[in-house]
């Protein structure tokens, strides 16, 4: 049997408070990071960015993991990144897992199985008319990261599906998922993250 396909993303906007300097903060880096990875971080060239490079794996393998998964604890050092591999190591099995990178962002998409189509991901600005929205601020980066995806799949030629959390208990959101005339497609996996300035989105085909 195949394996089970997944898919995960998560973006870190570099320039967001707290961003620069983390690689100094030796409590985070000790809970967080294996010794493994605290000495890759230690002997990098710029330290910061290998750490978020190792931080976004964590979380996108946590999320690709997850969609089946509802039981799964994320405990990121738990989560062993082998930036040379490509993988990540987590308590349920491995995942691969693919960065891009610029000067204010880096983007990490994870996934397990094999797509017929790779998975499609954008990362895009936040639109600074939206984010100026008084109160619901908080909330914004989150719609514009769904109506990211949304773009994705009409894109691949799924114009009229929908967009929701998985309902967990108790009253827990969990994983993304699509649907059509109220029923999850199975077959279409998403996956969305967004961080200061930045949202980010990817959708997979699964079957079709
Ligand atoms: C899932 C998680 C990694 C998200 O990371 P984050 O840095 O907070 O935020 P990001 O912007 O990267 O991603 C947020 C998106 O992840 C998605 N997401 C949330 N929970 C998810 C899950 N379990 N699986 C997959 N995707 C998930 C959502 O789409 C969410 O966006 P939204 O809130 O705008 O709808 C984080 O919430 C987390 O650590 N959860 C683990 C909690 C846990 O282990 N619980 C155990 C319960 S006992």
């Amino acid at each position: 049997m195949p394996p089970i396909t997944r898919l995960g993303n998560d973006l870190v906007d570099l320039t967001a408070p707290g961003a620069a300097g983390k690689a100094q903060d030796l409590r985070f880096l000790r809970r967080v990071f294996t010794s493994a990875e605290q000495d890759r971080i230690a002997r990098s060239q710029d330290p910061d960015r290998a750490l978020w490079r190792l931080w976004s794996a964590k979380e996108a393998a946590f999320k690709a993991w997850s969609r089946y998964l509802p039981a799964l604890v994320f405990a990121h050092s738990r989560f062993e990144v082998d930036p040379e591999k490509g993988s990540v190591k987590t308590p349920e099995g491995t995942c691969r897992v693919h960065w891009r990178e610029q000067e204010d962002w880096l983007h990490c998409l994870a996934w397990t199985g094999e797509f017929p189509e790779p998975p499609c991901w954008e990362v895009e600005r936040l639109d600074p008319g939206v984010a100026a929205h008084g109160s619901e601020a908080v909330r914004l980066p989150s719609l514009q990261a769904r109506d990211l995806a949304s773009r994705l799949l009409a894109r691949i030629g799924l114009p009229e599906v929908e967009l929701r959390r998985e309902d967990r208990s108790p009253g827990r959101a969990g994983p993304p998922v699509v649907l059509l005339d109220g029923r999850i497609l199975e077959g279409m996996l998403v996956s969305w993250s967004h961080d200061g300035d930045w949202v980010a989105a990817t959708v997979g085909q699964t079957s079709v």
